[in-house]
């Protein structure tokens, strides 16, 4: 510092003493762009319900695909703005934010602006679940790829699946996915969140950045994700939130997998938008040490959105999107549970956000 000399009178000098810096932090999964929220299901599973069983019979998703239909593009977009703030004041720089509340070619296109309008990197979640307009995925599905992909395409980074009994299946899913790469979209999947059910073997078969959940995941699974490109991300919130077991962290990193840490901030399954509780939770929970959990929340995650070569680190040429800690130890992002670990946002060299103003 003391060799950089004067920085001129154009540049906001930030005193730094007592805190750390890292590099603003990526959340590669979210569905962040929702109207309303899910608190009287919520109160309800805190009761005993499922949440399987609260989707079989109309709610969850279907819910806030009502709400998020309702909203409007003005009431979705402040919805949004609100939610982006939540994440910027827990230090989140970053973000994707999927569609899939929508089922709706309107709703699923506003979406999309949306994300792409508040400055996030949007994903297509047309296969999120089957609306009650439809007979069954199949004809959902017709209905996505004819009508919705060709514009979805032109405003998407990448496309998702819910592969899972009650949503799509393995078949369904290819299909999809296959259309939409065709389009030109990066490929995630939902995948091995209540069942193991053929996510894996698709996405190495068609090439995906990652898939995500892996809280059903066994040996095999595992194995098979080490060996290939594809990256796990990890969604603990998601599992602590429906009282699911955890993702196999510790074996997927022993095994050589790529992981990613992320929210999955949503209504239903992971009210929470905050990278520095998945951390704690992945320090605590999943056995992964800080350096681990931190490198999963930045540099892994960027990976996962196709921006390593701008995004998630602190280096020249990166883009100057820094999180200042309250702590000389960085480790408190991960030790300091729920506690208020940010002290400063700066996005693009600019202060986004500062604890103490
Ligand atoms: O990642 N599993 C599917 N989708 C979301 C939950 C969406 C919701 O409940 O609204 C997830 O957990
Ligand atoms: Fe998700």
């Amino acid at each position: 510092m003391r060799s950089l000399g004067s920085a001129g009178s154009e540049v906001e000098e930030v005193d730094g003493r007592g805190l750390s810096a890292i590099p603003g932090l990526v959340d590669c999964h979210t569905h962040a762009c929702f109207a309303g929220d899910r608190v009287d299901e919520f109160s309800l599973r805190a009761g005993g319900a499922s949440y399987e069983e609260l989707h079989a019979r109309g709610g969850g998703i279907l819910s806030t695909v009502r709400a998020t239909r309702a909203a409007g593009a003005d009431g979705l977009a402040a919805a949004l703005r609100k939610h982006v703030r939540w994440m910027r004041q827990a230090g989140t720089t970053t973000w994707e934010a999927k569609s899939g509340y929508g089922l709706d070619r309107e709703t699923e296109l506003a979406q999309l602006r949306a994300v792409r309008a508040a400055g996030g990197v949007p994903t297509w979640l047309g296969a999120h679940t089957v609306p009650p307009e439809f007979d069954g995925a199949d004809a959902y599905l017709d209905f996505l790829l004819g009508e919705v992909l060709p514009e979805a395409a032109e405003i998407a980074d990448a496309a998702d699946v819910f592969l899972e009994r009650g949503a799509f299946d393995a078949v369904q899913a290819r299909r999809y996915l296959s259309a939409c790469r065709a389009a030109g979209l990066a490929l995630r999947l939902h995948g091995d969140q209540f069942t193991e059910s053929g996510s894996i073997p698709l996405a190495v078969e068609l090439g995906a950045r990652s898939v995500d959940h892996l809280e059903a995941t066994g040996e095999r699974g595992v194995a098979e994700l080490a060996a290939s490109d594809v990256a796990g991300v990890l969604l603990p919130a998601s599992a602590l939130f429906l009282n699911r077991p955890m993702p196999p962290a510790r074996a997927l990193i022993d095994a050589g997998a790529v992981v990613g840490l992320a929210t999955d901030f949503n209504p239903g399954s992971a009210f929470c938008e905050s990278l520095p509780l998945v951390c704690a939770l992945a320090a605590t929970q999943m056995a992964m040490a800080p350096e681990e959990s931190l490198a999963s929340c930045t540099v892994n995650a960027a990976h996962v959105l196709g921006l390593a070569q701008r995004k998630g680190r602190l280096a020249e040429g990166y883009d100057a999107d820094l999180v200042l800690l309250a702590s000389e130890d960085w480790r408190h992002l991960a030790y300091h549970l729920g506690g208020p670990v940010v002290d400063t946002v700066i996005e693009g060299g600019e202060i986004a956000w500062n604890a103490r103003a």
